[in-house]
């Protein structure tokens, strides 16, 4: 079970003040699991985790191994929610240089339709040269910019390689089970393809195909993945204080209440920078509405203490900090004596590194904590892919449980179209013609 320990944040919150918020907790809580709050129709991310495989389980595994056999590279199409919650877990449980020397057996994956940026576009067209690749496209709308022109040309790339029907044999598609132009092109082209449940939106989708497919191919045990979610279905479906997904939600929405209107979700692990992307998308468009919400920052210790630590430390004292901790892995790093000590570390030597990381991290907890900047930590255990799965559900029970402590609805994103309308209207899509 995660822990959460919240004996950092007493100074700007009270104990009165969090057994105060008990009451709204829990109706948030009941809320959500009896489906009578606003969105409630998009809760199918509550049910997805499980212990067995299911037959689109089956098929993702199956479709992974053809890739990981046939390809040197596959690369994921998506943006938002279609591809934040893989690439995290990837990164995390494997690294951010998981790539290097990676190829057919164990593929590459690179992330594509993610930006308009045309030298990220031409850095992928470059390290594809020569390599045998496998698509997988996802989108719930089929239409979403950035990811279907990256589709198109890549696409085209796999046609003039492999020919139609080679090609056809390399694209995956995720997306709707009836609707929408990846479904219509799935089907009419007979791509093998995946479904994204109309009840899970983009951000709470990492445990369907969306999550699931690219983690296969990078050789995640998915259903040890599943088995961790479900560990948190059963774990967290507690009404009570005891249940650390209540702590958590009822603390940052207190700390919200009393000034403190940004989160820095933090991890002392490199290799968890694209899971506090994830985050930020989960909570960030989950809360941030009707002129509310928390604004959910991210940093990486102890690299970002050298670039933000001043700010954290001595600026406006509108932070919080939620610190996401794993165990050490069994392999250590011993620091080892020096006879001329040049650089004055003799005093660790024998010690490991991390143990020197763990001082750094109680160290940096009382600097903050006595600058006014309270810090909720959360304990994980050991890097597992099962804890990576509970790691997931639990963040989206407690989204949702805190928006509905907010007071909005989790589950829509309408800001979110405004700047499409605005692109359109200059890109001269029909349909969006600018009126005079
Ligand atoms: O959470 C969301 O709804 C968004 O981040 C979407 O996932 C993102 O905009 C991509 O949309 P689509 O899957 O329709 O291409």
């Amino acid at each position: 079970m995660i822990q959460v320990d919240i004996s950092n944040v007493w100074g700007p919150i009270s104990l009165p003040d969090l057994l105060g918020i008990e009451k709204e907790v829990f109706e948030a809580h009941r809320t959500l699991a009896e489906g009578t709050g606003e969105g409630a129709e998009y809760r199918g991310w509550l049910d997805l985790p499980t212990r067995g495989p299911s037959p689109e389980i089956t098929r993702i595994q199956k479709a992974a191994e053809k890739i990981r056999a046939e390809s040197d590279v596959c690369v994921v199409v998506g943006i938002g929610g279609s591809y934040l919650g893989s690439r995290a877990a990837i990164e995390l449980l494997q690294g951010p240089n998981r790539n290097i020397g990676r190829a057919k057996g164990d593929p590459q994956i690179f992330f594509a339709g993610n930006s308009l940026s045309t030298r990220h576009w031409n850095e992928l067209t470059g390290l594809l040269e020569g390599k045998d690749f496998d698509l997988i496209v996802i989108s719930k709308s089929g239409t979403t910019t950035e990811p279907a022109i990256a589709f198109r040309g890549l696409r085209w790339m796999l046609e003039r390689r492999y020919g139609t029907d080679g090609a056809g044999s390399r694209i995956y598609a995720i997306t709707d089970p009836c609707s929408g132009a990846l479904r219509q092109m799935a089907t009419e082209k007979g791509w093998e393809s995946f479904v994204i449940p109309p009840a899970a939106g983009g951000r709470f989708s990492v445990l369907t195909a969306v999550g699931l497919l690219p983690m296969a191919v990078a050789g995640i045990d998915i259903m040890q993945v599943l088995c961790g979610a479900m560990d948190a279905k059963e774990s967290y479906d507690m009404y009570s204080f005891e249940n650390p997904v209540w702590l958590y939600a009822a603390v940052r929405n207190l700390m919200y209440r009393k000034g403190k209107t940004i989160e820095l979700f933090e991890s002392f692990e490199p290799g968890f920078r694209a899971f506090g992307l994830w985050w930020q998308q989960l909570f960030g468009e989950s809360e941030g509405k009707d002129g509310k919400g928390l604004f959910p920052a991210t940093a990486e210790l102890t690299a970002d203490l050298h670039s933000l630590g001043q700010l954290i430390q001595q600026g406006q004292r509108n932070l919080f900090e939620t610190m996401v901790r794993f165990d050490a892995p069994d392999k250590k790093m011993t620091i080892m004596g020096d006879v001329q000590n040049l650089d004055g570390l003799n005093y660790l030597e024998g010690k490991t590194l991390d143990f020197v990381d763990e001082q750094a991290y109680l160290g940096t907890v009382a600097a903050h904590c006595d600058g006014g900047v309270p810090v909720i930590t959360m304990d994980c255990g050991e890097l597992t892919a099962r804890t990576v799965g509970e790691l997931f559900y639990f963040l989206e029970l407690s989204c949702g449980i805190s928006a509905y402590i907010l007071g909005v609805n989790p589950f829509n994103q309408p800001g979110v179209e405004l700047y499409k309308r605005n692109m359109f209207e200059l890109l001269g899509k029909p349909g969006y013609e600018i009126k005079n």
